[in-house]
Protein backbone atom coordinates (compact mmCIF):
# COMPACT_ATOMS: atom_id res chain seq x y z
CA UNK A 1 0.00 0.00 0.00
CA UNK A 2 1.37 3.55 -0.73
CA UNK A 3 1.49 5.86 2.19
CA UNK A 4 1.64 8.99 1.92
CA UNK A 5 3.34 11.48 4.47
CA UNK A 6 2.32 15.21 4.89
CA UNK A 7 4.29 17.35 7.12
CA UNK A 8 1.42 20.04 8.87
CA UNK A 9 2.29 22.77 11.06
CA UNK A 10 0.17 23.78 14.26
CA UNK A 11 1.10 27.19 14.46
CA UNK A 12 -0.45 27.43 10.54
CA UNK A 13 -2.72 24.25 10.00
CA UNK A 14 -3.21 23.17 6.10
CA UNK A 15 -6.93 22.88 5.94
CA UNK A 16 -6.95 20.67 2.74
CA UNK A 17 -4.74 18.45 4.77
CA UNK A 18 -7.10 18.01 7.48
CA UNK A 19 -9.86 17.67 5.12
CA UNK A 20 -8.07 14.96 3.42
CA UNK A 21 -6.91 13.29 6.04
CA UNK A 22 -10.50 13.09 8.01
CA UNK A 23 -11.77 11.88 4.13
CA UNK A 24 -9.41 8.95 4.39
CA UNK A 25 -10.92 8.03 7.58
CA UNK A 26 -14.33 8.77 6.69
CA UNK A 27 -14.08 6.13 4.03
CA UNK A 28 -12.91 3.29 6.27
CA UNK A 29 -8.87 4.22 5.47
CA UNK A 30 -6.15 4.33 8.01
CA UNK A 31 -4.17 7.80 9.10
CA UNK A 32 -1.70 8.07 11.63
CA UNK A 33 -1.85 11.70 13.13
CA UNK A 34 -0.09 13.34 16.26
CA UNK A 35 -1.50 13.98 19.55
CA UNK A 36 -0.32 16.02 22.70
CA UNK A 37 0.67 12.57 24.10
CA UNK A 38 1.73 9.89 21.36
CA UNK A 39 1.20 9.53 17.78
CA UNK A 40 -1.85 8.04 16.98
CA UNK A 41 -2.98 5.18 14.02
CA UNK A 42 -6.81 6.64 13.95
CA UNK A 43 -9.83 4.68 11.79
CA UNK A 44 -13.69 4.85 11.59
CA UNK A 45 -14.33 4.01 15.47
CA UNK A 46 -17.87 3.19 14.14
CA UNK A 47 -16.66 0.19 11.78
CA UNK A 48 -15.62 -3.12 12.91
CA UNK A 49 -13.85 -3.70 9.78
CA UNK A 50 -11.49 -1.05 10.04
CA UNK A 51 -11.18 -2.09 14.04
CA UNK A 52 -9.49 -5.55 12.28
CA UNK A 53 -7.83 -3.26 9.91
CA UNK A 54 -6.14 -1.33 12.54
CA UNK A 55 -5.24 -4.35 14.55
CA UNK A 56 -3.45 -6.06 11.65
CA UNK A 57 -1.82 -2.98 10.61
CA UNK A 58 -0.27 -2.74 14.23
CA UNK A 59 0.29 -6.53 14.40
CA UNK A 60 -1.88 -6.18 17.88
CA UNK A 61 -3.79 -9.14 19.49
CA UNK A 62 -7.51 -7.91 18.96
CA UNK A 63 -8.17 -8.61 22.58
CA UNK A 64 -6.92 -5.52 23.21
CA UNK A 65 -9.05 -3.01 23.04
CA UNK A 66 -9.13 0.67 21.69
CA UNK A 67 -9.53 4.15 22.57
CA UNK A 68 -12.42 6.24 20.42
CA UNK A 69 -11.08 9.57 20.11
CA UNK A 70 -13.86 12.45 20.18
CA UNK A 71 -13.71 16.29 19.76
CA UNK A 72 -16.79 17.38 21.09
CA UNK A 73 -18.32 16.44 25.14
CA UNK A 74 -21.88 15.28 23.78
CA UNK A 75 -19.94 12.55 21.83
CA UNK A 76 -19.96 10.89 25.38
CA UNK A 77 -23.67 10.47 25.30
CA UNK A 78 -23.27 8.95 22.10
CA UNK A 79 -20.61 6.57 22.94
CA UNK A 80 -21.58 5.13 26.65
CA UNK A 81 -24.30 4.73 28.80
CA UNK A 82 -24.87 5.13 32.74
CA UNK A 83 -22.29 7.78 32.87
CA UNK A 84 -21.52 8.89 36.38
CA UNK A 85 -21.72 12.45 37.48
CA UNK A 86 -17.48 12.04 38.01
CA UNK A 87 -17.34 11.74 34.52
CA UNK A 88 -18.34 14.88 33.71
CA UNK A 89 -16.07 16.60 36.17
CA UNK A 90 -13.42 15.00 35.31
CA UNK A 91 -14.40 15.81 31.51
CA UNK A 92 -14.02 19.58 32.86
CA UNK A 93 -11.11 19.79 34.41
CA UNK A 94 -9.05 17.54 31.84
CA UNK A 95 -10.53 17.53 28.75
CA UNK A 96 -9.37 18.08 25.96
CA UNK A 97 -6.50 16.25 27.32
CA UNK A 98 -4.20 13.23 28.21
CA UNK A 99 -7.04 11.81 29.89
CA UNK A 100 -9.20 8.52 29.12
CA UNK A 101 -12.06 7.35 30.97
CA UNK A 102 -13.51 3.93 30.81
CA UNK A 103 -17.23 4.10 30.99
CA UNK A 104 -20.02 1.32 30.11
CA UNK A 105 -19.82 1.45 26.28
CA UNK A 106 -23.21 2.53 24.31
CA UNK A 107 -24.98 -0.26 21.32
CA UNK A 108 -23.52 1.50 18.70
CA UNK A 109 -19.97 1.00 19.66
CA UNK A 110 -18.87 -2.33 18.01
CA UNK A 111 -17.15 -5.17 19.98
CA UNK A 112 -14.40 -5.44 17.88
CA UNK A 113 -13.41 -1.73 19.36
CA UNK A 114 -13.72 -2.87 22.90
CA UNK A 115 -11.90 -6.13 22.21
CA UNK A 116 -15.50 -7.79 23.02
CA UNK A 117 -15.90 -6.04 26.80
CA UNK A 118 -18.83 -4.07 27.76
CA UNK A 119 -16.97 -1.05 28.48
CA UNK A 120 -15.52 1.47 26.25
CA UNK A 121 -12.41 4.10 26.22
CA UNK A 122 -13.26 7.42 25.16
CA UNK A 123 -10.55 10.42 25.31
CA UNK A 124 -10.70 14.16 23.66
CA UNK A 125 -7.34 15.21 23.49
CA UNK A 126 -5.95 18.82 23.25
CA UNK A 127 -3.75 18.61 20.46
CA UNK A 128 -5.37 20.58 17.14
CA UNK A 129 -4.59 18.78 14.68
CA UNK A 130 -6.20 15.34 16.17
CA UNK A 131 -9.03 17.34 16.82
CA UNK A 132 -9.68 19.13 13.62
CA UNK A 133 -9.00 15.39 12.09
CA UNK A 134 -11.67 14.03 14.32
CA UNK A 135 -14.26 16.77 13.36
CA UNK A 136 -13.43 16.22 9.43
CA UNK A 137 -14.01 12.55 9.60
CA UNK A 138 -17.18 13.02 10.47
CA UNK A 139 -17.23 10.34 13.40
CA UNK A 140 -15.26 9.13 16.28
CA UNK A 141 -11.79 8.44 15.39
CA UNK A 142 -10.61 4.57 17.44
CA UNK A 143 -6.92 5.57 17.56
CA UNK A 144 -3.85 2.90 19.29
CA UNK A 145 -0.28 4.59 19.68
CA UNK A 146 1.10 4.03 16.04
CA UNK A 147 3.57 2.13 16.91
CA UNK A 148 3.77 -1.86 15.84
CA UNK A 149 2.94 -3.60 18.63
CA UNK A 150 5.51 -4.20 21.20
CA UNK A 151 8.03 -1.76 19.92
CA UNK A 152 7.84 2.03 21.70
CA UNK A 153 4.85 4.29 21.19
CA UNK A 154 5.50 7.03 18.51
CA UNK A 155 6.27 10.66 19.64
CA UNK A 156 7.37 11.41 16.36
CA UNK A 157 6.54 11.18 12.98
CA UNK A 158 9.68 9.40 11.77
CA UNK A 159 8.61 6.40 13.97
CA UNK A 160 5.33 5.62 12.60
CA UNK A 161 7.36 5.82 9.28
CA UNK A 162 9.81 3.43 10.85
CA UNK A 163 7.24 0.93 12.15
CA UNK A 164 3.96 1.42 9.47
CA UNK A 165 5.23 2.88 6.44
CA UNK A 166 3.39 0.63 3.14
CA UNK A 167 0.50 -0.79 5.73
CA UNK A 168 -1.97 2.70 6.47
CA UNK A 169 -2.86 5.09 4.54
CA UNK A 170 -1.56 8.65 5.25
CA UNK A 171 0.94 9.76 8.05
CA UNK A 172 0.65 13.16 9.28
CA UNK A 173 3.85 14.54 10.96
CA UNK A 174 3.03 17.90 13.27
CA UNK A 175 6.10 17.32 14.67
CA UNK A 176 7.28 15.60 18.27
CA UNK A 177 4.99 15.00 20.68
CA UNK A 178 4.39 17.09 23.57
CA UNK A 179 3.89 14.63 26.46
CA UNK A 180 5.32 11.31 24.87
CA UNK A 181 3.66 9.33 27.36
CA UNK A 182 0.22 8.05 26.46
CA UNK A 183 -2.82 8.99 28.06
CA UNK A 184 -3.62 8.27 32.19
CA UNK A 185 -6.49 5.77 32.30
CA UNK A 186 -9.22 5.53 35.07
CA UNK A 187 -11.80 3.66 34.71
CA UNK A 188 -15.16 4.53 36.02
CA UNK A 189 -16.70 1.50 35.13
CA UNK A 190 -16.83 -0.16 38.76
CA UNK A 191 -17.38 0.92 42.53
CA UNK A 192 -13.88 2.65 42.61
CA UNK A 193 -12.22 4.54 39.72
CA UNK A 194 -9.21 2.97 38.77
CA UNK A 195 -6.26 3.93 37.27
CA UNK A 196 -5.39 1.38 34.69
CA UNK A 197 -2.44 3.71 33.23
CA UNK A 198 -0.58 6.16 34.63
CA UNK A 199 0.51 9.43 32.74
CA UNK A 200 0.56 12.82 33.03
CA UNK A 201 -2.01 13.55 34.72
CA UNK A 202 -1.38 11.60 37.76
CA UNK A 203 -3.30 9.91 41.15
CA UNK A 204 -2.64 13.45 42.97
CA UNK A 205 -4.38 15.08 40.06
CA UNK A 206 -7.35 13.05 40.38
CA UNK A 207 -7.53 13.44 44.62
CA UNK A 208 -8.23 17.12 43.67
CA UNK A 209 -11.68 16.01 41.74
CA UNK A 210 -12.56 12.54 43.72
CA UNK A 211 -12.16 11.65 47.15
CA UNK A 212 -11.29 8.14 46.55
CA UNK A 213 -9.05 7.06 43.57
CA UNK A 214 -7.14 3.81 43.35
CA UNK A 215 -4.55 2.20 41.42
CA UNK A 216 -5.19 -1.27 39.59
CA UNK A 217 -2.62 -3.32 40.80
CA UNK A 218 -1.11 -3.73 37.55
CA UNK A 219 0.27 -0.47 37.78
CA UNK A 220 2.04 -0.75 40.82
CA UNK A 221 3.32 -4.14 39.92
CA UNK A 222 7.42 -4.39 40.06
CA UNK A 223 7.73 -7.87 38.65
CA UNK A 224 5.88 -9.89 36.33
CA UNK A 225 3.07 -11.62 38.16
CA UNK A 226 0.66 -13.92 36.75
CA UNK A 227 -1.49 -13.58 39.66
CA UNK A 228 -2.33 -9.82 38.91
CA UNK A 229 -4.62 -9.95 35.81
CA UNK A 230 -4.45 -6.82 33.92
CA UNK A 231 -7.51 -4.80 33.93
CA UNK A 232 -6.73 -2.87 30.95
CA UNK A 233 -5.83 -5.98 28.76
CA UNK A 234 -2.54 -3.98 26.78
CA UNK A 235 -1.03 -4.11 30.25
CA UNK A 236 -0.62 -7.65 29.76
CA UNK A 237 1.58 -7.81 26.99
CA UNK A 238 5.67 -7.02 26.75
CA UNK A 239 5.17 -3.76 25.60
CA UNK A 240 7.59 -0.53 24.46
CA UNK A 241 10.77 -3.10 24.36
CA UNK A 242 14.04 -2.49 22.58
CA UNK A 243 15.78 -5.44 21.57
CA UNK A 244 18.43 -5.07 23.61
CA UNK A 245 17.63 -6.70 27.53
CA UNK A 246 17.20 -3.22 29.90
CA UNK A 247 18.26 -4.27 33.82
CA UNK A 248 16.54 -1.24 36.12
CA UNK A 249 19.29 -1.01 39.00
CA UNK A 250 17.48 0.55 42.28
CA UNK A 251 19.13 1.98 45.56
CA UNK A 252 21.43 4.67 46.47
CA UNK A 253 22.97 6.76 44.12
CA UNK A 254 26.15 5.42 44.53
CA UNK A 255 25.95 2.12 45.12
CA UNK A 256 23.79 2.34 41.96
CA UNK A 257 26.75 3.73 40.09
CA UNK A 258 29.42 1.17 40.77
CA UNK A 259 26.60 -1.66 40.56
CA UNK A 260 25.97 -0.21 37.15
CA UNK A 261 29.93 0.12 36.27
CA UNK A 262 30.66 -3.37 37.33
CA UNK A 263 28.21 -4.44 35.06
CA UNK A 264 29.37 -2.03 32.30
CA UNK A 265 33.12 -2.65 32.60
CA UNK A 266 32.25 -6.74 32.83
CA UNK A 267 29.75 -6.42 29.58
CA UNK A 268 32.54 -3.66 27.37
CA UNK A 269 35.42 -6.85 28.27
CA UNK A 270 33.30 -9.36 26.06
CA UNK A 271 33.00 -7.19 23.55
CA UNK A 272 29.24 -6.51 24.09
CA UNK A 273 27.49 -3.46 23.27
CA UNK A 274 26.18 -1.80 26.78
CA UNK A 275 24.52 1.83 27.64
CA UNK A 276 23.40 3.42 30.46
CA UNK A 277 20.42 5.73 30.74
CA UNK A 278 20.88 8.08 33.51
CA UNK A 279 19.02 11.48 34.45
CA UNK A 280 21.12 14.30 33.75
CA UNK A 281 22.52 15.02 37.51
CA UNK A 282 24.32 11.52 37.82
CA UNK A 283 25.75 11.18 34.16
CA UNK A 284 29.07 11.68 35.55
CA UNK A 285 28.75 9.04 37.92
CA UNK A 286 29.31 6.19 35.03
CA UNK A 287 32.09 5.30 32.98
CA UNK A 288 30.78 3.54 30.06
CA UNK A 289 31.28 4.44 25.89
CA UNK A 290 27.49 4.62 25.75
CA UNK A 291 25.68 7.04 28.30
CA UNK A 292 21.84 7.92 27.40
CA UNK A 293 20.88 10.92 29.57
CA UNK A 294 16.91 11.37 29.93
CA UNK A 295 17.02 14.50 30.82
CA UNK A 296 17.32 16.56 33.94
CA UNK A 297 14.92 15.44 36.89
CA UNK A 298 14.57 19.40 37.15
CA UNK A 299 12.76 19.03 34.05
CA UNK A 300 10.50 15.91 34.53
CA UNK A 301 7.87 16.78 31.73
CA UNK A 302 11.24 16.53 29.01
CA UNK A 303 12.16 13.28 31.18
CA UNK A 304 9.22 11.64 30.00
CA UNK A 305 9.13 13.07 26.23
CA UNK A 306 12.15 11.76 25.69
CA UNK A 307 11.51 7.72 27.02
CA UNK A 308 10.29 6.60 24.16
CA UNK A 309 12.58 8.06 21.61
CA UNK A 310 15.63 6.98 23.85
CA UNK A 311 14.12 3.50 23.40
CA UNK A 312 14.10 3.54 19.91
CA UNK A 313 17.99 4.63 19.73
CA UNK A 314 18.83 1.56 22.17
CA UNK A 315 17.79 -0.12 18.68
CA UNK A 316 18.95 2.09 15.95
CA UNK A 317 22.88 2.20 17.97
CA UNK A 318 22.71 -1.21 18.38
CA UNK A 319 22.86 -1.76 22.07
CA UNK A 320 22.61 -5.17 23.41
CA UNK A 321 22.80 -4.59 26.90
CA UNK A 322 21.45 -1.65 29.30
CA UNK A 323 21.38 -0.65 32.80
CA UNK A 324 19.41 2.16 34.03
CA UNK A 325 18.66 4.13 36.47
CA UNK A 326 15.50 3.93 38.55
CA UNK A 327 13.41 7.43 38.30
CA UNK A 328 11.08 7.28 41.37
CA UNK A 329 11.65 10.91 42.79
CA UNK A 330 9.73 12.61 40.31
CA UNK A 331 5.87 13.53 39.95
CA UNK A 332 5.83 11.51 36.76
CA UNK A 333 7.78 8.77 38.03
CA UNK A 334 4.82 6.47 38.35
CA UNK A 335 4.26 6.92 34.43
CA UNK A 336 8.07 6.94 33.39
CA UNK A 337 8.37 3.84 35.68
CA UNK A 338 5.45 1.96 34.66
CA UNK A 339 6.71 2.11 30.60
CA UNK A 340 10.72 1.27 31.83
CA UNK A 341 9.63 -1.88 34.02
CA UNK A 342 7.71 -3.05 31.12
CA UNK A 343 10.65 -2.36 28.49
CA UNK A 344 12.66 -4.11 30.88
CA UNK A 345 10.60 -7.37 31.08
CA UNK A 346 9.96 -6.14 35.02
CA UNK A 347 14.33 -7.21 35.33
CA UNK A 348 15.53 -5.17 38.49
CA UNK A 349 18.25 -5.56 40.58
CA UNK A 350 18.14 -3.79 43.84
CA UNK A 351 20.64 -3.01 45.74
CA UNK A 352 21.13 -3.16 49.29
O1 LIG B 1 -2.47 8.68 24.70
C1 LIG B 1 -3.12 7.75 24.27
O2 LIG B 1 -4.02 7.20 24.92
C2 LIG B 1 -2.78 7.25 22.83
C3 LIG B 1 -3.16 8.39 21.86
C4 LIG B 1 -3.03 7.96 20.42
O3 LIG B 1 -4.45 8.84 22.15
N1 LIG B 1 -3.47 6.04 22.55
C5 LIG B 1 -3.11 4.86 23.13
O4 LIG B 1 -3.83 3.77 22.71
O5 LIG B 1 -2.21 4.77 23.95
P1 LIG B 1 -3.36 2.27 22.92
O6 LIG B 1 -4.32 1.47 22.14
O7 LIG B 1 -1.94 2.12 22.54
O8 LIG B 1 -3.57 1.99 24.42
C6 LIG B 1 -4.89 1.87 24.90
C7 LIG B 1 -4.92 1.16 26.22
C8 LIG B 1 -4.61 -0.31 26.12
O9 LIG B 1 -3.78 -0.68 27.21
C9 LIG B 1 -5.99 -0.94 26.26
O10 LIG B 1 -5.93 -2.22 26.81
C10 LIG B 1 -6.70 0.04 27.17
O11 LIG B 1 -6.25 1.28 26.72
N2 LIG B 1 -8.15 -0.02 27.00
C11 LIG B 1 -8.88 0.31 25.92
N3 LIG B 1 -10.18 0.06 26.11
C12 LIG B 1 -10.29 -0.44 27.36
C13 LIG B 1 -11.38 -0.90 28.15
N4 LIG B 1 -12.63 -0.90 27.70
N5 LIG B 1 -11.12 -1.37 29.39
C14 LIG B 1 -9.85 -1.36 29.86
N6 LIG B 1 -8.79 -0.95 29.17
C15 LIG B 1 -9.00 -0.50 27.93
MG1 LIG C 1 -0.01 1.48 22.67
Amino acid sequence: METKVVVIDHKSMDEEILQEAGNIIKNGGLVAFPTETVYGLGGDGLKEDVAEKIYRAKGRPSDNPLILHIAELSALEVLAVDIPELAYRLAEKFWPGPLTMILKKSSIVPYAVTGGLDTVAIRMPSDEIAREIIKESGTYIAAPSANSSSRPSPTKAEHVIEDLFGKIDMIVDGGDSDIGLESSIIDLSGEVPMILRPGFITKEDFEEIVAKVEYDKAVLAKKMQESIVAKAPGMKYRHYAPKGQITIVEGKEAKVANTINAFVKEAEQKGVRVAVLCAEETKENYQCKHIYSLGSLKQEKEMGAHLFATLRSFDKDGMEVIYSESFEQTKLAKAIMNRLRKAAGYQTITCE
